[in-house]
């Protein structure tokens, strides 16, 4: 079966990551543990390698600084089998940067620096299209303007669009996005854009209904960490509960979960074995540090699912 092409619109940068017992409140100051690293991340690149790992044709349209980051990235996105052919070098803007606290219970406080991710334009993103995917991921962190754009040409070529909506903002105008066939935001991300926290299967679905009510979709998919995920396609919905594992740090799992999600959903057609596959996915980043070099490989996802499926 011919392989699925996959563009991914979205950011790139390096995350300087940090560990820390709590985090600290205002004018505390905190000693890290164990030691910092400076380790390749952002949603849309911790996506687009994501997806790439588990057996999808990836394409990537987003920009990086001038710089050693930049370069490295390029690097490390062309051995995971990224084609980069629609990633600029940015020659105003240095690479990105966010500062991921990673408390000791596994979750984690990030700030974005954007740097060259915020000069992503119109122009960037209509070539990426000349590379004839079979379908569009995005991220809310690649910016409004960028998203709407990404939408808008996915919806002229009939192409099916799967939104990450992290980061989330009140105020993104939901119901200029047209045609979606999966929106995925987390707890805090469903929290932002309904007012409703996804705690109950109740809350759960009164927030998917709102979310149907502003934003033309197929499916929503509220992801709700070691609880699994949320479906609700407009009329029935259903909860898949997430795998049990060791995790040590949720970063990147979310973006994780909505990659694998896509490349599943591209090679069944069914949302329902997409979802159980991001679970598995989600989970096992969970089970490594940091971002990009935590994200499993197919092999090991197909393992991993037979293992718990014999338990
Ligand atoms: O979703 C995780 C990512 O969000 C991190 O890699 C960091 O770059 C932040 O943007």
């Amino acid at each position: 079966m011919a392989r699925k092409r996959l563009l991914t619109v979205g950011t790139a940068n390096i995350d300087f990551l940090l560990k820390t017992p709590y985090v600290p409140s205002c004018g505390e100051t905190v000693i890290s543990e164990g030691e910092y690293a400076y380790v390749p991340g952002e949603k849309g690149a911790n996506a687009a390698v994501a997806a790439a790992r588990l057996g999808s044709e990836v394409v990537f349209c987003t920009r990086v600084g001038d710089d050693a980051y930049g370069d490295r990235l390029l690097r490390l996105y062309a051995e995971n089998g990224v084609d980069s052919r629609y990633i600029k070098v940015d020659c105003a803007e240095q690479t990105g940067l966010a500062i991921v606290m990673l408390e000791r219970t596994g979750d984690n406080r990030i700030i974005v620096f954007p740097g060259a991710n915020r000069n992503i334009n119109d122009t960037d993103i209509e070539n990426s299209f000349l590379s004839y995917p079979d379908a569009v991921l995005t991220q809310f962190e690649c910016g409004e303007k960028q998203v709407l754009t990404a939408a808008r040409i996915s919806a002229e070529q009939g192409l099916p669009l799967f939104i990450d909506a992290g980061p989330a903002t009140p105020d993104f105008p939901l119901s200029k996005l047209q045609r979606v066939e999966v929106f995925s935001p987390n707890e805090t991300e469903t929290a932002v854009l309904t007012g409703i926290r996804p705690n109950t299967p109740d809350d759960c679905l009164r927030a998917s209904i709102k979310l149907c009510s502003k934003v033309d979709m197929k499916y929503v998919v509220l992801k709700l960490g070691e609880r699994g995920a949320f479906i609700y396609d407009g009329k029935y919905c259903d909860i898949i509960e997430g795998y049990e594992v060791n995790a040590i740090d949720t970063t990147a799992a979310g973006d994780a979960f909505t990659a694998a999600l896509a490349v599943e959903y591209l090679r069944t057609g069914d949302i329902y074995t997409a979802v159980k596959y991001g679970n598995a996915v989600g989970a096992l980043t969970t089970t490594k540090v940091g971002a990009l070099n935590s994200l499993p490989r197919e092999a090991e996802v197909r393992k991993f699912m037979a293992d718990q499926e014999t338990e």
